[in-house]
């Protein structure tokens, strides 16, 4: 069967219109390739490129084929950058809203500080890596053109812990995080540890220079603190903690987030985390950062109080889906910014659209919820004034974006 890819689903997969009236999916292929080969299902097999796409490029890691952590490989730069702003534009337009976008951000290649890796135990060693596509099975990736090369400097390190504790039956999880004390490294899924395994573990961390290591919510080993900078503060995050994944992308976000506020006296960080833009953006504007986890609004106080010369930075623990704080809370702030989790943000934003706060930045992992919070803010008189596109997840379909939000006088 030959076919003409028309477009890009959610996964990266290329869309055809199959001789029925359903679609096919043929996975590695860009819109306008003509592919050939055999139905299966809704799927495409053996697909062979008859006519490439100009947008088509040599995929830049070798793992490309086999392992699953990438699905853009194939696909240039600016294509990427188009489909990505296209997937927001489009999420809008599904809920009557259109925008202009500021030019795409894109971290570079190796520049992943944080990841999660799959690991297994062998029968002569570990196995580290991500997985194949559409696959449990582990793909060993030396030459991984995503991780920053800290992390992978770290893997002898890593295949060690792994070896030392994990088991042949079960698959373990490793997320590392460089940090300024060395790799932090937070394992589930390991065996239970008595004592011995437990000074084993610790061994290994002196001696491959981790910072910490977190063993199935116990920290095992502390040889340095894993600590971080945001702004000018140091912040040591407690293990598992959210992090931007790359240095540049949180750079980039930082950025977009001071250009969305202007300069601002007082201002609400909803779904702080550990501080992103709480800490640089109190070196000139009072910060209340509010975030539900309480590990990691402690890490933000610390950090806060340790600095000198910021703006006061207030911190409140407190669940924004169960208790968003209402608009007469909102009201002392002369901005906001928000940056829930994939649901978005229903409830806290229902609340926004209630208050006076002049000018929002929001900061979106996922395009469908933001549109639905943007259409209750704009539904509200707010008026979207732009989006930036910020690709820290570069070669897979991850979508994140900053937007600001004003309410005219
Ligand atoms: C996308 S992260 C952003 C964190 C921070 N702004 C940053 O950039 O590092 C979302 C944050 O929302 C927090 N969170 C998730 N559900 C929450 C809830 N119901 N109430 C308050 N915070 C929540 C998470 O712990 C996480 O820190």
């Amino acid at each position: 069967m030959k076919v003409t890819i028309e477009r890009l689903g959610h996964l990266g997969h290329g869309i055809a219109t199959g001789p029925g009236t359903g679609p096919i999916y043929v996975p590695g292929t860009l819109p306008g390739e003509v592919v050939e080969g055999t139905p299966d299902g809704e799927r495409m097999v053996d697909a062979k490129i008859v006519t490439p796409s100009p947008d088509r490029v040599k995929a830049p890691c070798r793992h490309a084929r086999a392992c699953g952590g990438c699905q853009l490989q194939h696909a240039s730069d600016g294509f990427v950058a188009s489909w990505k702003q296209e997937i927001v534009a489009n999420a809008l337009a599904a809920q009557g809203l259109k925008t202009g976008f500021l030019p795409l951000v894109t971290s570079p290649a190796r520049s992943r500080r944080r990841a999660t890796l799959s690991a297994r135990r062998t029968k002569s060693g570990a196995l580290i890596g991500f997985h194949a596509r559409a696959s449990d099975m582990i793909v060993d990736i030396p030459g991984c053109q995503l991780l920053h090369p800290g992390i992978l400097a770290a893997m002898p390190g890593l295949q060690a812990l792994v070896i030392a504790g994990g088991s042949r039956s079960g698959e373990m999880s490793l997320q590392v995080t460089l940090t300024r004390g060395g790799p932090d490294v937070t394992v589930t899924g390991g065996k239970p540890l008595d004592a011995t395994q437990r000074m084993g573990l610790a061994r290994l961390v002196e001696t491959h220079a981790f910072s910490r290591l977190t063993w199935d919510g116990e920290t095992v080993a502390l040889r340095d603190r894993p600590a971080l900078a945001l702004g000018t503060a140091t912040v040591v995050p407690p293990p598992g903690a959210f992090l931007q994944a790359t240095a540049e992308g949180e750079a980039a976000l930082v950025s977009a987030v001071r250009q969305a506020l202007g300069p601002q006296r007082r201002v609400v960080d909803l779904f702080a985390g550990i501080g992103t833009f709480s800490l640089p953006l109190a070196d000139s504007m009072e910060i209340h950062a509010v975030e539900g986890d309480d590990a990691m609004t402690a890490a933000l106080e610390v950090a806060a109080r340790n600095t000198s010369n910021l703006h006061r930075v207030q911190v409140e623990t407190r669940d924004l889906f169960r208790r968003p704080l209402e608009a007469d809370e909102l009201q002392p702030f002369s901005g906001a910014v928000i940056d829930p989790p994939r649901a978005g943000a229903e409830a806290q934003t229902d609340r926004l659209a209630r208050s006076a706060i002049p000018v929002i930045a929001a900061v979106s992992c996922n395009p469908v919820t933001f549109a639905r919070d943007a259409t209750t803010l704009v539904s509200a008189g707010y008026r979207l004034e732009w989006v930036q596109v910020i690709d820290q997840f570069r070669w897979s379909t991850h979508v994140e974006l900053v937007a600001r939000f004003i309410r005219p006088r």
